[in-house]
């Protein structure tokens, strides 16, 4: 080993320079990057800087409460594998056509995210605004039966069932209130006198599926009219 030196100063040109590129690059780039709201304005000070005006709501918001244990649900159930959670640009591919959502994503719509999943590929269609286009109660019915089994809602879907999410029981007296409602006729309803009842973790899941909206502007990503 002649040349230790040599291989020192290339294994520390390669870590430095990949350092640059992927981190500090980014980071000087990024790292900045705070909520704001929809519209900035002149401040009073200087009217040639823009800043966030008083009183108005930030974006993006935080995801909360049962939302937040959902997103824990959709990690370890491993949606991300076939789910994205990016927009592209309107000119970059159909995925606005496709009604997925009304912008592209920009980077501050992640910088409240603790963990962001923007997926690595699309079997399934992108979730960035599922809640936008599955809203209220007719959103959340639709989200357990199509997680309860995919083909009860969407027949031919390739997307595995998630019914050990749910707890089948029998129909004690009366329906409960948070039982499923299947299609009439629908051959995967559960068995006469049975209710099909979602569990704790397809609740927080499905909270936290309602809870991903693109539905506010930023100052660099403005929902078209
Ligand atoms: C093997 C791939 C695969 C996995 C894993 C998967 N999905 Fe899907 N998903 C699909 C496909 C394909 C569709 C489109 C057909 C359909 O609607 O079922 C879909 C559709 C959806 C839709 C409806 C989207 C829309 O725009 O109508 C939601 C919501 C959804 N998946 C949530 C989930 C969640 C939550 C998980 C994890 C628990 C998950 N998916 C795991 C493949 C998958």
């Amino acid at each position: 080993m002649k040349n230790l030196p040599l291989l020192f100063c290339g294994i520390f040109f390669a870590l430095a320079f990949s350092f640059v590129g992927l981190v500090l690059t980014s980071h000087i780039q990024l790292g900045s990057l705070t909520r704001t709201t929809e519209t900035l304005v002149p401040s009073d000070d200087d009217p040639s800087i823009m800043v966030v005006s008083e009183g108005d709501p930030l974006y993006p918001p935080k995801s909360v409460g049962l939302a937040q244990q959902g997103k824990q649900e959709y990690i370890s159930l491993g949606c991300m594998y076939c789910h994205s959670q990016q927009i592209r640009r309107a000119d970059f591919g159909a995925d606005i056509d496709r009604g997925w959502g009304p912008r592209q994503t920009v980077a501050r719509d992640y910088i409240m995210q603790d963990r962001v999943l923007l997926g690595t590929m699309r079997t399934g269609p992108d979730l960035a605004h599922l809640g936008g286009r599955y809203a209220g109660d007719a959103g959340r019915d639709w989200n357990h039966l199509h997680l309860y089994n995919p083909q009860i809602v969407s027949k031919g879907s390739t997307m595995p069932p998630f019914a050990f999410l749910y707890e089948t029981r029998k129909i004690d007296r009366e329906v409960s209130t948070d039982a499923l409602v299947f299609p009439p006729e629908s051959r995967y309803g559960p068995e006469e006198g049975y209710e099909i009842i979602p569990t704790r973790r397809a609740v927080a899941l499905v909270e936290y599926l309602l809870s991903l909206k693109i539905n506010y502007s930023l100052p660099e990503a403005i929902i078209p009219e």
